[in-house]
């Protein structure tokens, strides 16, 4: 990999792979465990089915990160020894500590490279590509790992009692390797990252008391799962979806037609659904898989990536924008020159 004059590197993508868990919650699985239907979760969300990690048998994110970048690497035709830095995106260590960084890097046998976990639930993937290409970009690295993974129903109530929230979500990793190269033209274009800590608890998970805002009645039911407002996270994410589009758009000067493809996060298809009308954007720019996995937080972007380019829609020369709206609240863009 070489300079150009300006002492410009560009970044490519040049591996990825997924990996989900083999266990299945189907709504009809759910019909047996809450008072729900197939017609009420297919007609809000789009979603069938999804994943779901066997915990008891230590299907952690880290064991599913860990298939996920050996996918990468093989992908990639790349050695883990190659890589520079391990990056993760995850809400669900395993634990507290390790990461799941190290976890990872130790399984696959990296040198010993830094390795760490970034948090912004759902947009985690989205916040950590663009760090990525700036880290390449900086010259400091020339091959970054990074995954998305999250087990998110160690979190989920499957009762009556959590139902709004458990209809939602699945389980998932994927992972892509980034490479330093000789176009300085290739990599991300124009990014947004934003947060806005105000909305926290519009979609949290209460580990004591002291997590309930005054107006969420405090229920010993509701520590370690995920609690949402969901009218509000559903407001929210269509409005800052479709500004995010715009802001992107502007900072690169081009047309949501200039764009082949929208990786989007995977919440809810009526929110996909919202911005494809408004961008009037065709279906086959922006691929929908949430009928079949549900919203798998950190992971939903890279397997929405993975699917693309394992079915050889991703060419070289493309724009792809990755978008994603989440827990904190998060959400932002990263466009990308292919
Ligand atoms: N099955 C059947 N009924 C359910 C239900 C379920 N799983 N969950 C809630 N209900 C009931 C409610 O109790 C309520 O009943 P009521 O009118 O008798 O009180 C009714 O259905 C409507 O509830 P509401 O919360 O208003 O439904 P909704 O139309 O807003 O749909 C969501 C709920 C969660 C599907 C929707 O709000 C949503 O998708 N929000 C965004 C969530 C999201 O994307 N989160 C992740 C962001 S990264």
């Amino acid at each position: 990999m070489t300079e150009d004059a300006r002492g410009r590197v560009g970044v490519e993508i040049i591996g990825s792979g997924m990996h989900l868990p083999e266990g299945t919650l189907t709504n009809q699985d759910l019909e047996q465990l809450m008072e729900t239907s197939d017609a009420w979760i297919v007609k809000r969300t789009g979603i069938n089915t999804r994943r779901r990690a066997d915990l008891a048998s230590g299907e952690t994110s880290s064991v599913l990160a860990t298939e996920a970048m050996k996918k990468a690497l093989v992908n990639a035709k790349i050695e883990a020894t190659e890589l520079d830095l391990l990056l993760v995106a995850t809400m669900t260590c395993d634990s507290p500590t390790p990461s799941v960084g190290c976890v990872v890097a130790h399984e696959i046998g990296c040198r010993d490279i830094g390795a760490m976990d970034i948090n912004a639930a759902c947009s985690g993937f989205l916040y950590t590509i663009s760090i990525a290409d700036a880290m390449i970009k900086s010259g400091a690295y020339k091959t970054i790992g990074v995954i998305g993974v999250d087990t998110i129903t160690r979190h989920i109530d499957y009762s009556d009692f959590g139902r709004g929230a458990a209809i939602l979500f699945g389980d998932g990793a994927a992972a892509v390797v980034l490479q330093a190269s000789d176009d300085p033209e290739k990599g991300m274009i124009a990014h947004a990252m934003h947060a806005d800590g105000g909305g926290a608890k519009h979609l949290f998970i209460p580990s004591c008391a002291l997590d309930f805002p005054e107006e969420v009645e405090f229920d010993e039911r509701k520590l370690n799962t995920v609690q949402m407002n969901g009218q509000a996270v559903f407001k929210f994410a269509v409005t800052k979806f479709q500004e995010v589009i715009s802001e992107t758009l502007e900072m690169a000067g081009i047309e949501a037609d200039d764009v082949d493809h929208f990786v989007c996060h995977q919440a809810n298809s009526r929110i996909l659904d919202s911005a494809r009308d408004r961008f009037g954007i065709p279906e086959e720019k922006l691929l929908v898989n949430i009928q079949k996995y549900g919203n798998t937080v950190g992971g939903s972007i890279p397997i929405v990536y993975d699917e693309l380019m394992s079915s050889g829609k991703i060419k070289p020369g493309q724009k792809m924008m990755f978008l994603a709206f989440g827990a904190g609240l998060t959400w932002g863009s990263s466009l990308w020159q292919l």
